[in-house]
């Protein structure tokens, strides 16, 4: 049975404080509440050491990762030193590492590589732009997103991917993907995953959402048949609705 998860992308947002108290926020109602699913924070990798102390209902996660174990590249954080203060998970692939920091499938590639060879849990972000979705060529652009970074993976290892599919034009815009377009998109990337590999491993993926997932929209967007969670930007700011969003698989 794949899990269930929700998870915030706090992205370069909150000051210590703000994000001290968001997390605790969280954690203190996910302790006092039943709730059907992983949750994790991806937040600045400067607020990791803080975040990462207290026991928690919450996993932290960080939002980016250099491949290289260590050396000469000013500003970067290695996976190794992510895992070695205790960080689950990180996000690889986010469409603005991808535009607005060049990020290629090559370099995602050996981040992934990287980050399962320290245990870190990798949450593999793909998406098309509203360009790639208007012209039909959408499913394209993301299965070769994965076939590019992530299907050189053997078996065992690509077992431990999440994926998170976020149509780029529905991200901080509003514009929701419709819960069928997106699980069009994310029986798409099943099927490819089932080539690629075996349908148990396909059945077996978690495929996330994300991309203006609201409170208003999370249930019958994130209930879809092939869709296993959110991964939620500016509703994770807000604790309030954050919850919302997970309890819609309660
Ligand atoms: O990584 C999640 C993010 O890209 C979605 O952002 O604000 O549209 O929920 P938002």
């Amino acid at each position: 049975m794949r899990k269930k998860i929700v998870a915030g992308n706090w992205k370069m947002n909150l000051s210590l404080e703000e994000a001290q108290s968001l997390h605790s926020e969280i954690n203190d109602a996910l302790e006092t509440s039943e709730f059907n699913c992983e949750v994790y924070h991806f937040v600045p990798s400067i607020y990791l050491s803080t975040l990462l102390e207290s026991d928690q209902k919450v996993n932290v996660g960080s939002q980016n990762g250099y491949p290289a174990k260590n050396g000469a590249f000013t500003g970067e954080v290695s996976m190794s030193q992510l895992s070695g203060i205790g960080t689950k998970a990180v996000l690889i692939g986010h469409s603005e590492r991808r535009q607005l920091f060049n990020e290629s499938d090559i370099l995602l590639k050996e981040k992934v590589d990287a980050a399962l060879e320290e245990d870190l849990k990798v949450f593999f972000c793909c998406g098309e732009t509203l360009e790639e979705r208007e012209s039909g060529q959408y499913k394209q652009t993301v299965i070769k997103q994965l076939k590019n970074s992530l299907f050189h993976l053997p078996s065992k290892e690509f077992a431990k991917i999440v994926i998170a599919y976020e149509p780029i034009w529905a991200i901080g815009t509003g514009k929701t993907a419709s819960p069928e377009q997106a699980n069009e998109m994310h029986k798409s990337i099943r099927e490819a995953i089932e080539h690629a590999y075996t349908q148990e491993i396909a059945q077996n993926t978690s495929i996330l959402y994300g991309g203006s997932c609201k409170p208003s929209n999370a249930t019958e967007l994130l209930n879809q048949s092939d869709i296993d969670g959110g991964l939620i930007g500016g509703a994770s700011l807000k604790s309030e609705d954050f919850l919302k969003i997970i309890a819609t698989y309660n």
